[in-house]
């Protein structure tokens, strides 16, 4: 078996060579394209390949029809948005990603994001504590599971949303339920997004919600840029100068926080989240572990697609 990791932005080095042992033990070929700069080099290094290994990497229809050997690719990390998967499931190829791989680093830069903004940047300037706020997570993943574990060693309040989740299934993390994420909304001062990114949920944090949050208010977004609605987003940062985002990674409307929203803002370069050398291995080995899995044994177990 042939297997390609495809990543556009690298693994850690000591990850990658974690990945080449599971497939030197399995007796798999394993090989690199890091860094790669153009869609023609992915398509190229796909034409005879049987299991694939992505990030954030663009798995779209053009991939999954260059790729005529393909019979797997394993997203290493959570969001699935990057791949197309009704062009997965035309082309015969089964995809899966890796939940909770990385979720403890994206936890942390929830935390690193805050504190850094809270005081001010380490530059000397005044700050404030997390101790005694409140912290609502809207979405009740792998993700917010650690940040409530943090959050309590901060002795925050925390809150959380999750039309999806049986409000039983949060409790039991000691933390309060909430019906409504207008609720949620309204009780904190920060609110930590960890929605997936899917049609129901693109755009679907906007002026309505953030509007309703008590003053100081945050937003931290380590999810994906796409679920707040922009044009709400600069809506409310017009009316409410104590209003405050901090993403992983810059939103599209950048400029526009460069140039009228100083100090309101903290906006990663690239996507920060799952850049740890712990997080890569954990994610990049249970990829590679379920490919040999499933060529092996069968074993669908983190099959995303129909
Ligand atoms: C995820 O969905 O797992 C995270 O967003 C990490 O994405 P990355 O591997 O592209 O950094």
């Amino acid at each position: 078996m042939k297997i390609l990791l495809a990543t556009e932005k690298s693994f850690a080095p000591v990850a990658v060579s974690s990945i080449g042992e599971v497939f030197d033990s399995a007796g798999f070929e394993f090989i690199l394209l890091e860094n790669y700069k153009s869609k023609e080099l992915l398509l190229d290094a796909v034409s005879d390949i049987d299991g694939l290994i992505v990030r954030s990497d663009l798995v779209t229809k053009e991939i999954l029809e260059a790729a005529k050997k393909l019979k797997i690719v394993v997203r290493a990390g959570a969001g699935y948005d990057n791949i197309d998967l009704e062009a997965c499931t035309a082309n015969k190829v089964i995809a899966m990603n890796t939940p909770g791989q990385n979720s403890n680093a994206v936890a942390e830069l929830v935390f690193a994001m805050l504190l850094h903004h809270i005081r001010g940047g380490f530059n000397g300037k005044m700050g404030t504590e997390l101790r005694g706020k409140s912290i609502g997570l809207h979405a009740f993943g792998n993700v917010s599971k650690l940040v409530v574990e943090i959050a309590k060693g901060f002795s925050m309040y925390v809150y959380a949303y999750d039309p999806f989740i049986p409000d039983t299934d949060i409790r039991k993390y000691g933390i309060k339920v909430l019906k409504r994420a207008e609720e949620m909304y309204r009780i904190c001062h920060f609110v930590s997004i960890h929605l997936p990114l899917n049609n129901a949920t693109r755009k679907s944090v906007g002026y309505d919600l953030l509007s309703k949050m008590p003053s100081p208010a945050i937003i931290v977004n380590t999810a994906r840029k796409e679920l707040i609605d922009e044009d709400g987003l600069i809506r409310i940062f017009e009316e409410r100068p104590d209003m405050v985002y901090l993403s992983d990674v810059e939103p599209e409307c950048s400029n526009i926080f460069k140039e009228k929203y100083k100090g309101r803002y903290l906006f990663t370069a690239k996507k920060m989240g799952a850049q740890t050398e712990e997080a890569n291995i954990n994610a990049g080995v249970a990829a590679a572990r379920q490919i040999v899995d499933y060529f092996i044994n069968g074993n669908e177990t983190f099959r995303i697609n129909k």
